[in-house]
């Protein structure tokens, strides 16, 4: 046995003493292991190298470490319930106590969707806060899993300290961890792990409670009440008894109407990635002729969102311009928005919002970490992303629910189908025109060669024509923080044609598995009998200049790509 026992009991009063003779703290041996580094959303890596000999445990240290320990500290720790999700929080908690925390309030079962633990984190005055997932990724045992951190604002762990957290994890030599018997997960109140006091709360009330608080209740209510069709696809995810106890208990919709309520560890085999190609059930429904007239679905943790009219898909992007333009409907966005921002890749349809209002407008780097100190700094009210994203400054996470129940809201008070009201946004704003292309797992070296090959054209590209469209200006989008003042360079290769249109490609920061190129093409159409086109066929001319530009089928050897959202 190549375990240590200490006594690190020092310094700790009498009670908490008596429970350590029960217990001991072993300081582990151990080596750096490879690759831990946080990406886009945390560190994310298939389950069962998180399951791995030491892996959690030293990520888990070099954590702890990173954030300046965690002695005498309140944790918020839980997880989208995916599996190795219990058996992470059991061994996390006995970390944080052999690390002196003072207390970490963990969700019901191990359970706390990302938004939800981002209030938690907020309403409680803690430093911080573990979430598990991998967000949209399958779960299983042979799927992916993640850990990531947030900070006492609620939002996610900024590069610099994610950075740090790899650094430590390079040169680990050793971790803390409690010999104790498992805490009961599923018994409300609290259990002492040693001198750790272990909060076992209810993971939906306090954010139910939020919700009630931003939004016109009793307005939805009698939305449905008079007829309107819901459905809420949870994906056999997180979402499920949130949704449950807001639109079907509180809002009275009827039961049934959250389709794969139940969290399973595998999500039921799925990817739990709410957009057309993966909530293929939910699509087939509102596209049915006798379906409901709203449908949302949400992700693996809760932080995602789809929305869809009857027979209307809502892209992302319009989305968030909708909801800036209506928000002032909700009782908790009344006194008007302080700003909007939008990561780079998200469409320009929320700029137009702004300018119209007046409002200031932000383009930040893809990760809606960048978009917490706009918000701490009371800079922006809305924001959201073209990956399904979008949220204000209640928490600092994307919010699926709470995207929903914005929207909502605006349908309650404007008595508008969803497809009445893109029409009328699109006949004032115009319509921007959106599509991401995914090109998944092509080999890391055939994808980082496109996009080295495009920083090597970008200086001459100006002035050239690609299928017919002329580049007016070209860049590798660099981010000045305006609160801060750090800089984060080469988030996305970004070009921008005389006629409006733009093509941006980026590799992902959340992929498991060799690189993700997406391609995100978007062009603009005032003319209002030019809006009812189906989004490929519109985006033609800019899907051909990008192939032309970027010999996107020659790097990835790919024919057309693996997701179109
Ligand atoms: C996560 C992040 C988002 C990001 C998305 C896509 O959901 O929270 O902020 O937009 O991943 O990131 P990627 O790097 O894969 O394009
Ligand atoms: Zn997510």
């Amino acid at each position: 046995v190549n375990h240590v026992r200490t006594s690190a009991f020092k310094g700790l009063r009498s009670p908490e003493r008596r429970c350590l003779t029960m217990s001991q703290i072993l300081t582990v041996p151990t080596q750096p292991i490879e690759g831990q580094k946080p990406g886009t959303s945390g560190l994310r890596k298939k389950t069962r190298i998180f399951m791995g000999r030491h892996y959690l445990e030293n990520f888990t240290q070099s954590l702890f470490d990173a954030v300046g320990g965690v002695q005498d500290k309140v944790l918020v720790l839980g997880g989208d319930g995916r599996f190795f999700n219990d058996r992470a929080v059991q061994v996390i908690l006995r970390m944080a106590a052999a690390s002196g925390a003072a207390r970490v309030i963990v969700g019901q079962g191990g359970i706390l969707s990302t938004p939800a633990a981002s209030h938690l984190i907020r309403l409680r005055g803690a430093d911080g806060g573990i979430i598990l997932s991998a967000s949209h990724n399958p779960g299983g045992i042979d799927e992916d899993f993640g850990m990531k951190y947030n900070g006492a604002n609620g939002g996610p762990a900024p590069e610099s300290l994610t950075d740090k957290m790899f650094a430590r994890s390079q040169e680990l030599t050793e971790y803390r961890i409690l010999e104790a018997q498992d805490i009961e997960l599923n018994r409300l109140g609290e259990q002492a792990l040693a001198g750790l006091v272990v909060e076992v709360v209810d993971p939906v009330a306090d954010y139910a409670t939020l919700m009630e608080s931003l939004f016109d209740f009793d307005a939805i209510r009698s939305l449905i009440a008079g007829g309107t069709r819901l459905s809420f696809d949870a994906m056999h995810a997180v979402t499920g008894p949130y949704a449950r106890e807001i639109i079907e208990t509180r809002l009275g919709a009827p039961k049934g109407t959250v389709l794969n309520a139940q969290p399973l560890p595998d999500f039921g085999g799925g990817h739990p990635d709410p957009n057309p190609v993966w909530a293929k059930e939910l699509m087939d429904q509102m596209f049915a002729a006798d379906g409901p007239d709203f449908g949302a679905a949400s992700d693996g943790d809760g932080d995602r969102n789809m929305i869809v009219g009857k027979g209307a898909y809502v892209s992302p992007s319009d989305s968030l311009a909708i909801l800036a333009a209506n928000a002032r409907l909700a009782p908790g966005y009344a006194k008007g928005l302080a700003g909007v921002a939008r990561s780079m890749p998200t469409s320009r349809a929320v700029d137009r919002v702004a300018a119209k209002a007046g409002l200031e407008c932000h383009e930040t780097p893809t990760g809606w970490k960048f978009f917490g100190n706009l918000l701490d700094a009371g800079r922006v009210t809305l924001c959201g992303e073209e990956s399904f994203g979008t949220g204000s400054d209640h928490v600092r996470e994307k919010d699926g629910l709470w995207a929903v129940l914005l929207w909502l809201n605006i349908l309650a008070v404007k008595r508008q189908s969803v497809a009445e009201l893109l029409r009328e946004h699109w006949a004032e704003y115009g319509r921007t025109y959106y599509s991401r292309h995914d090109y998944e797992a092509v080999a890391s070296d055939r994808a980082n060669a496109l996009v080295e090959r495009l920083r090597g054209l970008l200086a001459g590209l100006p002035g050239q024509s690609f299928a017919g469209l002329t580049v007016e200006a070209a860049d590798d989008f660099a981010y000045l923080d305006p609160v801060d003042g750090s800089t984060s360079k080469q988030q996305g290769i970004r070009v921008l044609f005389t006629n409006g249109a733009r093509v941006v490609m980026r590799l992902s920061g959340t992929g498991t598995e060799g690189a993700t190129l997406r391609v995100y093409l978007e062009s603009y159409e005032t003319d209002p009998a030019q809006h009812g086109l189906d989004a490929q066929e519109a985006l033609a001319p800019v899907i051909a200049a990008a192939e032309e530009l970027a010999q996107i089928r020659d790097f990835t050897g790919r024919s057309q790509p693996d997701v179109t959202t």
